[in-house]
């Protein structure tokens, strides 16, 4: 699975151009790669409107509220969601966590809302520069987690996003991914898919899903352009 999270970018007429392109690059690409496109909210339906139905290619948002409806200016529920046609949501980005100050416990609120509705939550997870140099990732992984383990949440899946890692061309190494994989399925369970984001690129794709546990990748900046994501598309070949 390659999700493409494109967070504050695009217009109306890039993301249809980009939904169809991308749609026609799945046709000759393996039967089981998903491609899980998250344009801005606003422009989940246009992104919608412009695909073929029962294809490779599906859509996610962003993030979405934890209540079903209310006086919550602003915002936007999972039932909202998945009358668009979306199926998937991302919880719980780090800079969703850092900005907006969402806790462990709201994305985790924020995934049973998710999963109520019959969609499919990818939760975020992943420590700071500062946690990694004081060699904390697995207690924080095991912290980020800890309301998952103790209540499964139906179809979850988890995107190992180590926070330094994300926008900077840095990325840990395939010892240190295998181990926080390994580490968050020995906790959720094996079949929980995990997939692994920051600084993703054409240039490293291949290398990265090569790596034990990892069963795909969310990618931000190098999902923008057609041209990488067709890349990075024939690179999970
Ligand atoms: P990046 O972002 O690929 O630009 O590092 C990944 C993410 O924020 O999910």
């Amino acid at each position: 699975m390659l999700i493409a999270n494109w967070k504050m970018h695009g217009t109306r007429a890039k993301v249809r151009a980009y939904a169809y392109a991308v749609n026609a690059a799945l046709a000759s690409s393996p039967a089981g790669l998903k491609v899980v496109f998250c344009p801005p909210a606003l422009y989940l339906e246009s992104a919608e409107l412009s695909l073929p139905l029962n294809t490779q290619l599906a859509l996610g948002a962003q993030n979405c509220h934890a209540q079903a409806e209310g006086a919550f200016t602003g915002e936007m529920s999972a039932a909202m969601l998945a009358e668009i046609g979306v199926e998937y949501v991302i919880l719980g980005h780090s800079e969703r966590r850092t900005l907006q100050g969402e806790t462990d416990q709201l994305v985790f609120e924020k995934a049973q809302a998710v999963a109520a509705q019959g969609l499919i939550p990818v939760v975020c997870i992943g420590e700071s520069a500062e946690e990694y140099a004081a060699n904390k990732t697995a207690d924080i992984l095991a912290k980020q987690l800890q309301s998952f383990k103790q209540s499964p949440v139906t179809k979850l899946i988890i995107a190992y996003e180590p926070i330094w890692a994300i926008g900077t061309g840095k990325t840990p190494n395939s010892t240190e991914i295998a181990a926080a994989h390994g580490q968050i399925k020995s906790l959720l369970g094996s079949a929980t898919p995990v997939l692994y984001g920051g600084s993703v690129k054409p240039a490293n794709i291949a290398e990265i899903l090569a790596i034990d546990g990892v069963d795909g990748a969310l990618i931000g900046g190098a999902s923008l352009e057609v041209e990488s994501m067709r890349a990075m598309i024939a690179a999970v070949k």
